[in-house]
């Protein structure tokens, strides 16, 4: 059996910095909701002592905060002013910019659609700096619903599948005069989904590492079905059942961009120990990281 990592996987660079913001923060300071969707890494980092809250209402006058890739509305910035808080800001500069794009398409007047998961953190983030004014969908009827206006301005959820939005947008295009599309999907995401893509299409199963709650994994494994491909989404290596993959001769690996690197290698290791006869790691780049 022969394991290939995919060419793009695991952690992106906004999810990294994050992480490693939070590791060299202090004990006693908070995350604004967990710093990734992915449980492995939010447990070890609450060990360190830089344990999530819910809300600023759950810290004293004064606490240091994170505030993690996802980003937050003005409101927290301005809540944390009030209350003395030291703040920390680990949200993605690309996230940052969706938040700036949707702030200036509201200020030029346009109408603002957000393409992306209404409940995701980092949606509702965009949707309060364009000041709570934006219609939020994700299927094409919904943009079939949206009523004709002069000019609209759209802003993409950074991880949100391109087919979908390309699909979304030809829709939109019906619906307005000027289009002025602000395309805030992250290369990162792109990468790991064609490499998903392209792994998928030449192995017998495929394993995708991450959080259940992380919607980018969630996307990979998707991707990978879409092949046609037999699709394992598994959390951790412990999930692992050799059965899945009897008498298989290649099996493909990727991870969401919020899997650390340690989790990889542990399903990296099972993969080999499940035939160590004539296993073969295909990605030494991948590797190389650990
Ligand atoms: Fe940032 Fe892209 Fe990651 S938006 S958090 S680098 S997926």
């Amino acid at each position: 059996m022969k394991v290939h990592i995919a060419e793009a996987c695991g952690f992106c660079y906004g999810v990294r910095r994050a992480v490693e913001m939070a590791s060299q923060a202090e004990a006693g300071t908070y995350t604004l909701g967990p710093i990734i969707h992915n449980p492995q890494v939010v447990e070890r980092l609450s060990r360190q002592g830089v344990a999530p809250v819910q809300s600023l209402d759950e810290v004293s006058d004064g606490a240091k905060i994170l505030i993690r890739s996802h980003g937050v509305g003005p409101a927290i910035y301005e809540e944390a002013v009030r209350k003395g808080l030291e703040v920390t800001d680990a949200t993605c500069p690309h996230v940052k910019k969706a938040q700036q794009d949707a702030g200036k398409i509201v200020k030029e007047g346009k109408k603002l659609v957000i393409i992306g998961e209404k409940s995701h953190p980092e949606v509702i983030s965009i949707s309060q700096w364009g000041v709570n004014r934006a219609i939020i969908i994700d299927k094409e009827f919904e943009a079939e619903q949206i009523s004709f206006c002069d000019s609209m301005g759209v802003v993409v959820q950074t991880t949100f599948s391109q087919e979908q939005f390309k699909r979304i947008l030809a829709v939109l295009q019906t619906k307005t005069n000027h289009l002025d599309v602000h395309m805030t999907i992250c290369t990162a995401t792109r990468l790991r989904q064609n490499a998903a893509v392209s792994l998928s299409g030449r192995v017998d199963a495929m394993i995708v590492v991450g959080g259940r709650n992380s919607a980018n994994t969630g996307r990979l494994a998707q991707v990978c079905r879409e092949q046609g491909c037999p699709t394992y989404h598994v959390e951790t290596a412990a999930e692992l059942r050799p059965e899945w993959f009897h008498g298989m001769k290649n099996i493909g690996i990727t991870a969401g961009a919020s899997t650390p690197d340690w989790i990889i290698q542990e399903v990296v290791k099972i993969m080999e120990n499940l035939q160590a006869e004539g296993t073969e790691v295909m990605s030494e780049e991948l590797l190389e990281k650990y």
